[in-house]
């Protein structure tokens, strides 16, 4: 059986109050669309066609990479006229599923339920049972319980809109039986649109009968209108991601307080976040990992026994094995640590590599650099790598001691278990195993006073 999923998301979304279409706005860092994108990519046999229409320039431009075909409806005349421009794209035998691209949270297992539900003598409808229905469509069933027809709010009785049984907008159908009803389809309605729920009633006065299915929660039905709702289902959606880690052994110190934006690809055991914790695009963290609070962590690898202060910034970085960063440390991306290295407060690392038992502890500024092992950096060290125009490199071999203040003018090599005296500017190449230091001999002025305030 082969399924064409047909994504609607050539809406406006007025309600936003936003240049950019509703679609691109994002939960979990990623697109709406994207959201219902990758759910349905993990049907099998499954060709995904997008609707678009309103910003359709930007939405080409920002999910360009998407596997799917894509048909503008250059003006939005209705959910039916929407369907109706993938109809010829339409293989007969096809199981049709409609999906809107405001409606992020729907899960796999409820598509695949509706998916199932579609044969020759049925179509298949995501219906919800809701407290307050307004807005929806309302699903009209007989006496029986058979659903007769879906009616629209503003076309609806006043006996109609007591119903609470809402239509979600998600049904699957099949290719033949869609094409036939699309094609009749009319917009004499109080909206003058072509609805997409009037297949309903086709469909069963050709003696087709609606299965319907409701979704596990109410949250997964939910569409964006505003930014309201956006934040609502941003909200759900970070709560699920939170309580499946904690399922897979991570310890949330707050799960209101924590953000997944992105994967994780390896994830440890025993791993303990503090609040506000953003993990960010790729990850991978190792097992006993601590991480403290107001940490953001992007795209970077964090080995077991890493220790992670609080306020900490890091950005496609790895940190090796027993390393402890912060509070306050900011790596920047091409940072390497290997095994068991100290970064402390203030420090800010770019570009560099720093080998195994190496120490950076306070306040200092290493970028382009590479350091040996068991290296001890002192406070307010700053490697000076660029001269305005260019980067140049610093190297700092293993066991070198460089004392607080130091600024080291790359390019420059501090030889093995060199030592710098503190406050000095290096400009030339340290040689291993000396002291080097550039500083002004120190004098002291015997016969100088202080002067005095006259008043
Ligand atoms: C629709 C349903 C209603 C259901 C509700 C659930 C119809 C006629 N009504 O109403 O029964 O309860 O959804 O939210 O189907 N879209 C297009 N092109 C268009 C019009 C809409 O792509 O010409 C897209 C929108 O971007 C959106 C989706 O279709 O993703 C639904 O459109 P919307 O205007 O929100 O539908 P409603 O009128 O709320
Ligand atoms: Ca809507």
């Amino acid at each position: 059986m082969n399924i064409t999923t047909i994504i609607l998301a050539a809406g406006k979304g007025t309600r936003m109050r936003s240049e950019l279409p509703k679609i691109l706005h994002k939960i979990a860092n990623r697109p709406l669309l994207q959201h219902v994108y990758d759910m349905s990519r993990q049907l099998a046999n499954n060709t995904i066609k997008i609707v678009y229409g309103h910003g359709a320039e930007l939405v080409m431009d920002t999910l360009k990479n998407l596997e799917a075909g894509w048909i503008e409806q250059k003006q939005q005349l209705g959910t039916g006229h929407a369907v109706q421009q993938v109809a010829g794209q339409i293989a007969d035998t096809d199981t049709v599923l409609i999906l809107y691209g405001d409606v992020p949270l729907l899960k796999l297992a409820t598509v695949k339920q509706l998916i199932a539900n579609v044969n020759d003598e049925s179509l298949a409808l995501l219906t919800v049972h809701l407290e307050n229905p307004t807005g929806y469509g309302r699903i009209v069933r007989d006496s029986a319980g058979q659903v007769t027809k879906i009616v629209e709010e503003k076309d609806a009785s006043a006996i109609e809109k007591l119903i609470k049984e809402g239509n979600t907008g998600i049904m699957a159908a099949q290719g033949d039986k869609l094409k036939r009803w699309l094609n009749r389809l009319n917009n004499n309605n109080a909206q003058g649109e072509f609805y997409l729920t009037d297949v309903i009633e086709m469909a069963v006065s050709d003696g087709v009968a609606i299965v319907t299915n409701q979704p596990e929660t109410i949250d997964e039905v939910l569409g964006v209108n505003n930014r309201i709702q956006l934040s609502h289902l941003e909200r759900v959606y970070q709560q699920e991601q939170a309580c499946q880690l904690m399922e897979q052994g991570v310890t949330l110190i707050d799960p209101a307080r924590f953000d997944l934006r992105g994967s994780i690809e390896k994830l440890g055991i025993d791993i303990v976040c503090d609040i506000n914790v953003i993990l960010e695009g790729n990850n991978s963290i190792g097992n006993n990992v601590k991480i403290g609070a107001n940490t953001h962590i992007k795209n970077s690898i964090i080995g077991d026994n890493v220790e992670i202060l609080a306020n900490c910034v890091i950005e496609n970085s790895v940190i090796g094995q027993g390393s402890r960063i912060g509070p306050f440390a900011r790596l920047r991306p091409e940072t390497v640590l290997a095994e068991v290295v100290h970064i402390g407060n203030f420090v800010e690392i770019k570009k560099s590599s720093v080998a195994t038992g190496s120490k950076i502890n306070h306040l200092s500024y290493i970028g382009d650099t590479t350091v040996g092992a068991q290296v001890n950096i002192g406070a307010g060290t700053i490697t000076c790598n660029y001269d305005g125009v260019n980067k140049f490199r610093t190297i700092i071999e293993d066991g070198a001691f460089i004392g607080s203040d130091t600024q080291l003018v790359a390019p420059v090599t501090i030889g093995k278990n060199a030592t710098i005296g503190a406050g000095s500017t290096i400009t030339k190449d340290s040689p291993e195993n000396q002291l080097t230091l550039s500083r002004v001999k120190q004098v002291s002025i015997t016969d100088w006073q202080r002067p005095v305030k006259q008043d």
